[in-house]
């Protein structure tokens, strides 16, 4: 028997080391009593962190969508594979059992098919929270073809960029969506993106919110009308291990978004096999992610782990402050869910509206709880340990990326003894190093540094969609032959980690990864702004908020600057989405700069958080004299 669920922490140290010394016969006996496979693998892992090359089980055959629906059916096609909570209360739950989804999946699927898609196409995503959204992506995956799913919020800028940028040939998206009490014109927004995407051939759209919209001829059709005409069945393409599953989009310090690919065997292993043990699950518990399937953490912790292991997933379309901020509570008490994951900046503005909202509700059924997207502050860790687990239910800070595909540093509930703000413990097959700035691996306990990972993992991306050479000057250029994460991480004395956060120019705001470069192109755009630099300040509720400098063409000109704000802040909601707008900006005379003309972010990080008293030596800037003028008139 392989060590797929781990109960105790002397299991986890043992089962830790065996997959350190002997990865590949590791993952194999993993893989191989857990998955469903139309062919083994020649090889399970051959890597060159030089090139950067990585496959795990080469020559392998299957497809995920057997592994997440078809095996189930046999012992569980009457259970409830995915649970959809509304955004609005009184609208009724919907309960998809397995043999439902195989169904829908397999129409949705003869549906592509139909429409010429083939496998290795790209098809863009770009729905709400409703179920059409997780059988959208089984569907793309059951015949093969690969699916870039865009996070419904993005602005048509956004997603056109995105599309372009992996020729999709179709694009799924909806009327409108809810939004608690607001309804968003999706469809509208695909309509603008599209008049700059030649690629795309056909836009299915489901029918959420029955607005009045425009269908374009040859172009759009309502995807019920061909859903009723489809076939329930659809032979599941045979794939290879190492065939693209996926590309999402994440943002970096410059630059375009990276479209990451995410192939298909190792992401399954990786994200069934963490699901299992990161939240304990057990046969009948309901689980339920609180994330956007527009995100990494939707896509592995809400779609494919749940579904690999057979489980209940709760997708839930609306907001935490609708029509209350006792929304999320009353879903738990309402569905008896088991364990529950979450991120920092909704526990955080959860918190700000008091316990009463959570001790109107029953928690008891909670066993776990999660927290992903960025650190988890000392305060929010309490509040939630407290409030909702009631000290009872261990706190899982799970440190990952869009990057690694799954969960890398994290407790295991009940097994690994928690402590506030540290992700803790390596996942088994993780090997994280720290590393100084000069390169050097640093040994031992008691220790800061950058964080890197040393050894392939299943789930790792292998690729920037397009550009692998971006890939290997982003990922695997800062320290030879190792994966640099971008984040800064300290390793205590009994070896727990600590993500301190970004070292790069991301910055997290509620939870969402934002480069500063595309906000400055965006704001930079407005025909009154010169330049403009973008920095991070600690947000009570967002972990982290934006802080813009701009300077201005004109300057002595008597421009209404409120007005410049809210301009300002609308082409950045146009550019990127509303997630990007700024919360201060400032009007500066200048920005400093070194020699070489580089504008010098440290410097105004530091101002933004105020902490003046420390900046270094500024002598050597340019303009060292815009330094004094910036700090008197900082916000
Ligand atoms: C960045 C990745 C992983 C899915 C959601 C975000 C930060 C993520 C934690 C955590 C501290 C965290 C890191 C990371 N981050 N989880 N538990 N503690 N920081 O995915 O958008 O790719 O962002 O989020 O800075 O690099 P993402």
């Amino acid at each position: 028997m392989s060590n797929y669920h781990i109960k105790h922490l002397e299991e986890y140290y043992q089962v830790y080391r065996k997959s350190v010394r002997e990865p590949e016969n590791f993952w194999e006996e993993i893989a191989e009593e857990h998955f469903m496979w139309q062919r083994k693998w020649d090889k399970v892992l051959s890597w060159d962190f030089s090139k950067p090359e990585v496959s795990w089980f080469e020559g392998a055959k299957l497809n995920i969508t057997e592994n997440c629906i078809d095996r189930h059916l046999a012992t569980r096609g009457n259970k409830t594979a995915i649970l959809f909570e509304p955004n609005d209360p009184k609208e009724e739950t919907e309960h998809i059992t397995y043999s439902q989804l195989h169904e829908r999946v397999n129409k949705f699927a003869n549906v592509l098919k139909l429409k010429g898609i083939k496998k290795g196409d790209r098809v863009c995503i770009y729905l709400p929270m409703i179920p059409e959204l997780a059988i959208s992506v089984l569907a793309c995956a059951r015949i093969g073809a690969i699916h870039s799913v865009v996070f419904a919020g993005f602005s048509s800028t956004a997603l056109s960029t995105r599309i372009n940028d992996s020729d999709c040939k179709m694009v799924i998206t909806s009327d409108g969506s809810y939004r608690g009490a607001k309804t968003i014109d999706l469809k509208g927004i695909v309509d603008d993106a599209l008049k700059d995407c030649s690629c795309v051939q056909s836009v299915l759209v489901a029918k959420r919110i029955h607005s009045d919209i425009k269908m374009k001829a040859d172009r759009d059709e309502w995807l019920q009308p061909l859903l009723d005409k489809a076939s329930p069945v659809c032979k599941a393409e045979v794939m290879n291990a190492e065939d693209p599953l996926f590309i999402l989009y994440t943002s970096g310090s410059t630059g375009m978004p990276k479209g990451m690919v995410h192939t298909t065997a190792g992401y399954m292993v990786h994200t069934a096999y963490t699901f299992k043990n990161v939240f304990q699950y057990r046969e009948n518990d309901i689980y339920w992610c609180t994330a956007d399937i527009g995100w990494i953490t939707g896509h592995s912790y809400i779609v494919y782990g749940p579904l690999a292991n057979g489980a209940t997933t709760v997708m839930f379309e609306g907001v935490p402050s609708y029509p209350d901020f006792g929304r999320f509570w009353d879903i738990v008490q309402k569905h008896k869910v088991n364990q529950f994951y979450t991120a920092p900046t909704a526990i955080r503005a959860l918190a700000k509206e008091g316990v009463g909202l959570v001790e109107k509700y029953d928690l008891s059924s909670l066993k776990v709880l999660g927290s992903v997207g960025e650190p988890i502050n000392e305060e929010a860790w309490h509040w939630y340990n407290d409030n909702v687990g009631k000290k009872k239910s261990p706190i899982v800070d799970t440190w990952w990326q869009t990057e690694t595909g799954g969960i890398m540093i994290t407790p295991i509930p009940f097994v690994t003894p928690t402590k506030p703000t540290y992700a803790t413990l390596p996942f088994i097959g993780i090997q994280p190093a720290l590393m100084d700035e000069q390169g050097t691996e640093l040994k031992g306990n008691q220790v800061e540094g950058r964080l890197c990972i040393k050894f392939p993992w299943p789930s790792m991306a292998r690729t920037i969609w397009g550009n692998h050479q971006r890939y290997k000057d982003t990922y695997f250029s800062a320290f030879k032959n190792k994966y640099f994460t971008g984040d800064g991480a300290l390793r205590d004395e009994v070896g727990y980690y600590r993500i301190t956060g970004r070292v790069d120019d991301v910055i997290i705001v509620s939870g969402h990864n934002l480069g500063t470069a595309p906000i400055e192109d965006a704001i930079n755009e407005h025909p009154a702004v010169a330049e403009s630099a973008i920095v991070g300040f600690p947000h009570e509720v967002k972990g982290s908020a934006l802080y813009g400098y701009i300077t201005l063409k004109e300057t002595g000109e008597s421009r209404d600057q409120n007005n410049l704000r809210k301009e300002i802040n609308q082409i950045i909601t146009e550019h990127i989405g509303p997630i990007a707008k700024l919360d201060k900006i400032q009007f500066t005379g200048g920005l400093p700069k070194t020699r070489s003309g580089k504008i010098m972010r440290r410097i105004l990080r530091k101002i933004a958080c105020k902490e003046t008293s420390n900046l270094g030596d500024t002598s050597t800037l340019l303009n060292p004299e815009v330094v004094k003028e910036i700090i008197d008139q900082s916000l």
